[in-house]
């Protein structure tokens, strides 16, 4: 696998931008030490200040809480996030049951990557994670493994959008392994600096910084290694609209829309959208995983 520092792909610009703002927001880092923070940027060029906390925590998608934008943070708030416990199953040696305890404890980083939307609109978050890798090389996996499925949790009670067919629940989405074990494929623990919000996922979510945010599965409760390729939830859906592999590239159109194009949250309504980036941005980590492959019959 191609191998890469983080702080490699920091351009100044983000740098400064992001120690001042971290400076101006004055949060407890906790544990974490500025200097000792490695640095992952954005990489759109347009595209340099980390999205308001406000806006990151208010804007959502999360079906399990209803389809609008301001239900996950109306209706998240109570949802029971302890006690929680993530497996690790399927093809490998012996599975594993963490408590959300133990994986809480693996040491968080922050990682300024930016989430775009399949609807066309964008935001950089300062995650606090790590590389799933770190999980995942807690099992000895199979060779026979060549997929890794996340689950979501399965709580009606609690999740009110369950209880309604939207999406056939509970939410999967899935890798092929060799995604998985990219470094750029992060768990999320955090954002800003405090414990993730309900709305964004808690207590545990994935992130995969290339591909259309839907991919980046909330409130994880299995990842399963596998021989066959995992049966998404949009992909259930609308095979037509959404398939496996889900990389953001603007010369693959939704059926019903461009993705040329974003929109950036937190910008004024009259402010130009600006351009989508292959890989959302990430191509020079991430292009090598997909040489030979026809990306508009993988989309
Ligand atoms: N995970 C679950 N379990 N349910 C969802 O509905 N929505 C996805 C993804 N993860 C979703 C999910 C979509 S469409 C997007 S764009 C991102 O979460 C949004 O993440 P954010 O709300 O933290 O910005």
């Amino acid at each position: 696998m191609k191998k890469f520092k983080y702080s490699e792909i920091t351009p100044e610009k983000i740098y400064h931008t992001r120690r001042s703002f971290i400076k101006s927001m004055g949060y407890g880092l906790g544990t974490l030490s500025l200097s000792s923070i490695p640095l992952i940027n954005a990489k759109a060029s347009n595209l340099n200040e980390p999205t308001s906390y406000q806006d990151i925590t208010t804007y959502n998608n999360y079906y399990e809480f209803g389809t609008g934008k301001g239900d996950p943070h109306r209706r998240a708030k109570n949802f029971s996030t302890r006690p929680w416990s993530v497996k690790i199953e399927g093809e490998v040696e012996k599975s594993l049951e963490l408590p959300i305890e133990e994986v809480l404890a693996i040491k968080s980083e922050e990682r300024i990557l930016k989430l775009r939307c399949v609807e066309g609109w964008s935001m950089v978050i300062p995650w606090l994670g790590f590389s799933l890798s770190e999980l995942l090389n807690k099992v000895e996996i199979k060779p026979s493994a060549k997929f890794v499925e996340f689950e979501t949790v399965y709580n009606p009670e609690e999740m009110v959008g369950q209880r309604y067919p939207v999406l056939n629940w509970p939410y999967i989405e899935g890798l092929r392994l060799d995604e998985a074990m990219h470094p750029l494929t992060t768990v999320v623990t955090g954002l800003y600096g405090k414990p993730l919000p309900n709305q964004n996922g808690a207590p545990l979510r994935i992130f995969i910084p290339w591909k259309y945010g839907f991919k980046s599965a909330k409130a994880i409760v299995k990842i399963r290694l596998t021989k066959n390729m995992p049966n998404t939830a949009w992909k259930n859906a609308s095979p037509r609209e959404y398939g496996f592999y889900s990389n953001v590239n603007p010369e693959v159109d939704h059926p019903r829309w461009s993705q040329a194009t974003e929109r950036v949250i937190g910008e004024s309504i009259l402010a130009p959208r600006i351009e989508t980036l292959m890989f959302n941005g990430y191509g020079d980590e991430v292009a090598h995983l997909y040489s030979g492959m026809d990306l508009k019959k993988n989309y």
